[in-house]
């Protein structure tokens, strides 16, 4: 039974103006799952990755507004979520490079965009890497860093992403690998299978490239006047109609109750003429965004306030979890305070220091019937468990920690008061060296 919360990640590129489809697609699925009590979710703003594309600073700027309110406006909770814009957390591009240090170019020249960029220049005859930025061949590996550096467990992505998710495992695993330990769980890809894709204006895919989507927001007028300009067929008023391949009827049941839409298919059967059709569509379009679009409205009327609420959410997840994992991975490869080094370490490999007191770990049931173990050294509790249900699952994972093959930041455990990650992450080397040392002793 996993002891934390499952961690739900996931990053909305900054480009454009987010449209029915995006809503339907992306913003109200992850809204509803970011309410499953049973995952902490992470939804952040990609506006480092936006750059890669847009290089329009004022279009920039309004689009994260945009998107930023889109997403408020539509649900999302910033007080029960982690909700931040990837700019304002300077740990993911500091990540970005030690996964640069670990990552294979080979693997980054497979990556399909960049891959695609090269075919079309191949087309035209032009050289290879014609037209192509540092940025695009690295965008994968900013994108690891996103997903690596909150440990997160799920990434929900469009299929077009998958690819994405493997090279961040990939990079991850080689980061575990050269540097010995689990320090970052590996992430996996979830594609929504039952999402709906939307048909657009003339019955395609909805997608700003096809020029046929509805903007969420536009006002009442210009959402009416967009949905008179679906295209259907010349059936009259009176003839059935097949709710099969109409892009009508299936934007209707992207909002309706599975009641509505069974009537919206019988009125299909009976004739309804496209003019009513498109009218109760309309109607019951509006009725789900009018809510949404006046707190949308209200919110970007306001765009300090979001400001405010994007750099709060940075400024915790940073003290929470970011500066805390940097400082592990600092440490990991070498980045060190030098007061540290101990003399002639750096001829002798183990120069003998003095010790300070090990910690160890208490296992103990509480009053609650659970089990639950805490590292302490002294009077300190330097890490508290969360609840077991059995002992066995309690000790397994003590083990894991002694032998350094769960990292700290994914341990079923918190931090005591006060305590940093670091003290844990020494204490922990502490008891593993004393670990290996009776090992040595007891072969010897
Ligand atoms: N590349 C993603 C997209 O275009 C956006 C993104 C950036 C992302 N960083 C991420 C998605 C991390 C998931 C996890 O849709």
């Amino acid at each position: 039974m996993p002891a934390r919360p499952t961690r739900v990640l996931t990053g909305i590129t900054t480009s454009g103006t987010p449209h029915l489809g995006n809503y339907v697609g992306a913003v109200r699925p992850a809204i509803a799952a970011s309410r499953d009590p049973g995952s902490e979710s992470f939804y952040f703003l990609a506006d480092l990755h936006s750059l890669i594309k847009a290089q329009d600073p004022a279009r920039t700027q309004r689009s994260t507004l945009e998107i930023a309110a889109t997403w408020l406006a539509a649900g999302l909770e910033p007080d029960r979520v982690w909700f931040y814009r990837q700019s304002d957390v300077p740990e993911i591009t500091e990540l970005t490079w030690m996964l640069t240090c670990v990552a294979g170019k080979g693997i980054l020249n497979r990556a399909h965009a960049y891959k695609a960029a090269v075919d079309r220049n191949r087309a035209e005859g032009e050289d290879d890497d014609s037209g192509v930025t540092a940025g695009l061949f690295m965008y994968p590996v900013l994108m690891a860093a996103d997903i690596l550096i909150f440990n997160a467990d799920r990434v929900p992505v469009g299929r077009d992403q998958v690819q994405h998710i493997e090279m961040a495992r990939d990079f991850g695993q080689r980061f575990n690998h050269v540097y010995g330990r689990e320090w970052f769980t590996l992430p996996e890809a979830v594609v929504e299978a039952h999402v709906a894709t939307l048909p657009g204006l003339d019955g395609r895919k909805m997608s700003k490239s096809y020029d046929n989507t509805i903007p969420l927001f536009v006002p009442e007028a210009e959402l009416r006047r967009l949905v008179f300009s679906i295209v259907t067929d010349s059936r009259a008023p009176g003839e059935p109609k097949p709710v099969e391949g109409s892009a009508l009827y299936e934007l209707y049941r992207a909002f309706a109750t599975p009641e509505e839409a069974a009537a919206f298919g019988q009125a299909f059967a009976d004739g309804i003429g496209w003019g009513e059709a498109k009218q109760r569509l309309a109607d019951l379009l509006e009725r789900e965004i009018a809510p949404l679009r006046a707190r949308y409205l209200d919110l970007v009327a306001r765009p300090g306030d979001i400001e405010d609420t994007l750099r709060d959410g940075a400024r915790r997840l940073r003290e929470r979890y970011a500066t805390p994992l940097l400082a592990q991975v600092r440490e990991a490869v070498g980045l060190r305070d030098l007061s540290q080094v101990r003399l002639g370490s750096l001829q002798e490999e183990e120069a003998p220091a003095a010790k300070p007191p090990l910690a160890t770990f208490k296992q103990y049931r509480e009053a609650d019937g659970r089990f639950y173990f805490k590292l302490v050294e002294g009077e300190r509790v330097l890490l508290q468990s969360h609840a077991f249900d059995a002992p066995r699952e309690a000790g397994q994972a003590i083990a894991a920690l002694r032998r350094g093959t769960l990292a700290l930041a994914q341990a079923p455990a918190t931090l005591g008061e006060g305590v940093d990650a670091s003290d844990v992450r020494a204490a922990l080397d502490a008891i593993a060296a004393a670990d290996a040392d009776r090992a040595a002793k007891t072969q010897a």
